[in-house]
């Protein structure tokens, strides 16, 4: 891995999956960790194996499966979640346990109600436990985000004398501006010791619409690995969006961060978790959502029928969408009908044109969207219609 690669850990199937009535079988799931190695994913957080048989056999299933992709497991530290992890991952050729505790001082004082050395202490503990069934273990410091900086860094010190290779800073109430968590970030490159022996993973979450930004500013500050979710899925306002990071490391290629996903696979995936979860992804979602390509006013329109690149920032195919929408409504010009008319057939002339807007402009009042039909419809019933057949 070079030091510019951003590792991409997906998981959508362990924190994408707790949003509420979103519950996936394990079949749902098997297809869709077969995607995401597809898609070019580093690791397929896979469930949480202690928390049910079900998610016990997912995560059994997909490690099965899976070649490329690290699989790996959530725990709490606590040793029977470690030990059946282990177990539920015995068959992946890449394992992970990740494991953590709460490090800020609201869930050791409510949750834990412990005290700090106590939580260095069970925190070295379910990281040495780890160790003594995969070689690779994430410790996650829960609620990093709130956890002070000095403190955070003790915590990473003792994950890495433990033998962790990545260290997971959460910022698990969504609560940090991105100044603050790329500063956390930064602080801690310059400040644990050992940092050389793991990486560092942004795992933010979306309550004040942050997740991406904070992300993008961890790695930008020396984080190598993003947590995220397909769609952004996720607990209350959902994880960072896959799609987003990885679009903006790849439209931004000065930062010098890439990853190794396949970006044409983006829509479809984001179809496949949307279509299995029932989930609905709101039309404008960047990237991926229906209108993340769609032009409907007409100085826009008539801007990207002459190039593209006058109002998109990203060629659709990139992302696995075919094409960008030309859509008609009341608010589209006459280069719009002009264009659409003309991909079902019509080659109209200025003069044509006009007497065809002025009846197009009627029908859109009423109705929101005009479609190809509706173009026929307003065609055939204008003046100049068997002019236009006749040429
Ligand atoms: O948000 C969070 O803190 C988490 C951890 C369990 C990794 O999801
Ligand atoms: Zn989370």
């Amino acid at each position: 891995m070079s030091n510019s690669n951003i590792q991409i850990f997906d998981t959508t199937l362990r924190d994408g999956e707790q949003v509420p009535g979103c519950k996936l079988n394990t079949e749902q799931k098997v297809v869709i960790a077969k995607q995401l190695e597809n898609l070019g994913v580093d690791v397929i957080e896979a469930g949480f194996p202690v928390s049910s048989p079900g998610d016990f056999k997912s995560v059994e299933e997909i490690s099965k499966i899976i070649k490329n992709a690290t699989v790996c497991g959530l725990t709490r530290s606590v040793k029977n979640d470690i030990k059946v992890a282990a177990e539920a991952l015995k068959y992946a050729k890449r394992p992970r346990i990740h494991t953590g505790i709460g490090t800020s001082d609201s869930h050791i004082q409510f949750k834990f109600k412990s005290n700090r050395e106590d939580i260095l202490q069970r925190a070295y503990d379910a990281v040495k436990y780890a160790k003594s069934f995969v070689e690779d273990v994430e410790f996650y410091a829960e609620d990093a985000g709130r956890t002070d900086n000095d403190y955070l860094a003790r915590v990473c010190e003792v994950a890495i004398k433990a033998g962790a290779t990545v260290l997971n800073i959460p910022d698990t109430t969504g609560y940090c501006l991105p100044s603050e968590y790329g500063a956390k970030m930064k602080y801690l490159m310059e400040n644990v010791k050992g940092i050389e022996k793991a990486i560092l993973s942004c795992h933010c979450h979306n309550d004040l619409g942050l997740a991406t930004a904070n992300s993008i500013e961890g790695v930008i500050n020396g984080a190598r690995q993003i947590e995220c979710t397909i769609n952004g899925i996720g607990e209350r306002a959902g994880n960072t969006a896959l799609e987003e990071v990885v679009m903006i490391l790849k439209q931004h290629p000065y930062l010098n961060l890439d990853t190794n996903i396949n970006t044409q696979y983006l829509y479809g995936i984001s179809q496949l978790v949307s279509d299995s979860m029932a989930i609905y992804t709101q039309p404008n979602k960047a990237i991926v959502g229906a209108n993340a390509f769609a032009h409907s006013s007409g100085i826009h329109q008539d801007g990207v029928i002459k190039n593209r690149e006058t109002y998109e920032i990203i060629d659709p195919k990139d992302v696995g969408v075919t094409e960008s929408a030309i859509v008609l409504t009341a608010r589209s010009g006459r280069a719009a009908l002009a264009y659409r008319a003309k991909n079902i057939g019509y080659e109209l002339t200025k003069l044509q044109l006009d007497d065809i807007y002025a009846n197009f402009l009627n029908f859109a009042d009423q109705k929101k969207e005009i479609d190809d039909t509706d173009i026929h419809h307003i065609i055939e019933t204008s003046k100049v219609y068997k002019e236009i057949i006749s040429a």
